[in-house]
């Protein structure tokens, strides 16, 4: 028999908390009105509606949680539905379709020593792994991540990076491509954190989500490293529409980023090349 519930048709979610992480950005905190868990899985994106202005997608920032109807998605104003999204007050209602898209696959990493590169916005969908990550902290070798972000006055989530950063059982380097004189840390684009770490290339996988020009050096940074491309894990961000894999809206090359992806292992997208 046929679901009566069309994937189409979003489901009510009330804001409970807002915070700001830099001028453009903001954090939400949305509950699910039906009170059950989102389900997603590290890496997953859901489409959020404005009611009366539109849909997009945003990457779930909240590691998994089978206990609670919260999750959180971290947003940069940029055109209608961002900015109306940034109006809403709490207790206001969206909807959500999803969550959608491929996920990272956290059972292949256990025991394994991991490598996070987050650039920029990049570091939203990477909240979602490394705190599914230091949840299960015991599953999992050696954590590393690296943060780069354009000026410090861009960079987000700066408290609880600095609350992290703090733990004996996770590598924390940070660094901007301008600073200003509020920053005392690494100036240079995230490559330049690569000679201050060092990893045995046998057992560290790595994900890396940020601008797409980022990828093509972060990969040669891992090549240098051993790391084979097997072990590299991206997402990639397209403009979406259904997030079904029904309208082509996202593809490249045949690939439907909401459908196959948003997380790619390298070697599935390294043909891409310049559409990359
Ligand atoms: C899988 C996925 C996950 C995402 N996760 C996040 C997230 O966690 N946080 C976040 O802030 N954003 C995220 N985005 C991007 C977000 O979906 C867009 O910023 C949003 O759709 C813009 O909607 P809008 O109506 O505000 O802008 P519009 O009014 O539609 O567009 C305003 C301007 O922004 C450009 N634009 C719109 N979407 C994109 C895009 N995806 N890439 C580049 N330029 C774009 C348009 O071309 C236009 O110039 C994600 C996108 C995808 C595909
Ligand atoms: S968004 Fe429609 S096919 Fe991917």
């Amino acid at each position: 028999m046929k679901s009566k519930f069309s994937p189409y048709v979003p489901r009510p979610a009330t804001l409970v908390a807002k915070k700001e992480l830099n001028e453009f950005v903001t954090l939400f905190e949305f509950a699910q009105d039906s009170g059950k868990p989102l389900a997603h899985r590290p890496g997953q994106f859901i489409q959020v509606s404005v009611y009366g202005v539109g849909e997009a997608p945003f990457s779930v920032s909240s590691p998994p949680r089978t206990d609670h109807h919260h999750f959180e998605i971290a947003v940069r104003k940029i055109g209608s539905v961002t900015n109306a999204l940034h109006a809403l007050e709490v207790g206001n209602k969206i909807g959500i379709r999803g969550p959608y898209g491929s996920y990272f696959p956290m059972q292949k990493f256990v025991g394994q020593d991991f490598l996070f590169v987050a650039g920029g916005l990049g570091y939203i969908p990477i909240r979602s792994v490394l705190h599914y990550m230091l949840r299960h902290r015991d599953e999992f070798g050696r954590i590393i991540l690296l943060v780069g972000t354009r000026n410090p006055g861009e960079r987000i989530f700066t408290d609880q990076l600095a609350e992290i950063s703090k733990r004996n059982d996770l590598e924390v380097f940070e660094t901007v491509d301008v600073a200003d004189d509020t920053w005392k840390g690494n100036v240079g684009v995230i490559t330049t954190l690569f000679p201050k770490i060092s990893i045995n290339p046998e057992t560290t996988s790595v994900a890396t989500i940020g601008p797409p020009i980022m990828y093509r050096f972060v990969i040669q940074e891992c090549s240098k490293l051993g790391i084979p491309q097997d072990r590299i894990y991206v997402s990639l961000e397209r403009h979406m529409k259904c997030g079904l894999g029904k309208c082509g809206h996202c593809q490249i090359n045949g690939i439907n980023c909401c459908l196959d992806g948003p997380v790619f292992c390298y070697t599935e997208i390294a043909g891409l090349g310049e559409a990359l």
